[in-house]
């Protein structure tokens, strides 16, 4: 995720590598990004703690560890995409911090990113719009409370693994029917994108454009009923749910 809104940043010229101190656990994955983006990368945690800002993306699992790692007495502002972990949570680990709680999704690595954000009080109005600004530069950015940031991340940050699935099956479905595998992936593809950018310029509703393309007694409808028949309305529904429920779960 670090790399998902690193990247386009480094791409586009906005952060020169050289300002960046990434730390990561492995020499492995050290070397990796030293290679691929010309970091500065190290295997102590403290390194990268001692940046002016810090962007923490370890997995919540691991940040008690990386918590241990901050040299004593150092404070500043953290950005923190860890899945659940609570501003709370964030100010009682990492005390003196000014703590941002954001909710970025990867598509942020094409530069058609959502993030939420919840700030901590202690965050100044200045670093408010920085923060702001970051995230702006790979894609929409939404202030929220932090009580709906679970939701948000049901919806935009697992989304795209959900409708990755919905891509995958869909092309498969097409391969059965008898497409070549690479042109029913590429299709499939663009026919999410194509549907997403028209619902959205359009603003319809998605029963509308459900409605649009479905005539009587025609393809269409025979393919929906199938998809209401094996509950696939429920299954998203119950997945975006399920994804936010663990999301609260995650912040003990
Ligand atoms: N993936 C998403 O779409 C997404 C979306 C929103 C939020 N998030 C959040 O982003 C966070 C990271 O997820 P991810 O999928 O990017 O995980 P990931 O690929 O496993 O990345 C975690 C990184 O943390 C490093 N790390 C682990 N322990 C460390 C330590 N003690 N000191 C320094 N670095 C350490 C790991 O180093 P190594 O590479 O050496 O193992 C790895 O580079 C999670 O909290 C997740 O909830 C993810």
């Amino acid at each position: 995720m670090a790399l998902a809104l690193l990247v386009p940043l480094l791409d586009a010229g906005q952060v020169a590598a050289g300002e960046v101190r990434a730390a990561v656990a492995s020499q492995a994955s050290a070397d990796r990004l030293t290679a691929a983006h010309g970091l500065r990368v190290s295997t102590d945690a403290a390194a990268a703690w001692s940046a002016p800002v810090v962007l923490l993306a370890v997995k919540p699992q691991q940040l008690d560890a990386v918590a241990r790692a901050v040299p004593p007495g150092q404070t500043g502002l953290v950005i923190s995409v860890l899945a659940g972990v609570t501003l709370e949570r964030l100010e009682r680990q990492l005390p003196g911090w000014r703590c941002v709680r954001a909710v970025p999704n990867t598509p942020a690595l094409v530069g058609s990113g959502l993030t939420g954000l919840a700030f901590a009080e202690a965050v100044t109005a200045a670093e408010r719009q920085w923060v702001l600004e970051l995230f702006g530069r790979v894609g929409e950015v939404f202030q929220l409370p932090e009580s709906q940031l679970d939701a948000f991340l049901g919806l935009t940050s697992s989304g795209p693994a959900f409708l990755a699935l919905v891509a995958e099956a869909m092309a498969d479905g097409a391969v059965a029917a008898g497409l070549p595998r690479q042109l029913a992936h590429r299709l499939a593809h663009r026919t999410l994108a194509g549907t997403a950018t028209l619902l959205d310029q359009q603003q319809l509703h998605p029963g509308q454009l459900k409605d649009m393309v479905s005539s009587p007694a025609g393809t269409t409808i025979a393919g929906l009923r199938e998809l209401e028949r094996s509950g696939l309305r429920s299954a998203l529904l119950e997945a975006v749910l399920r994804a936010a429920e663990r999301s609260r779960e995650l912040s003990g």
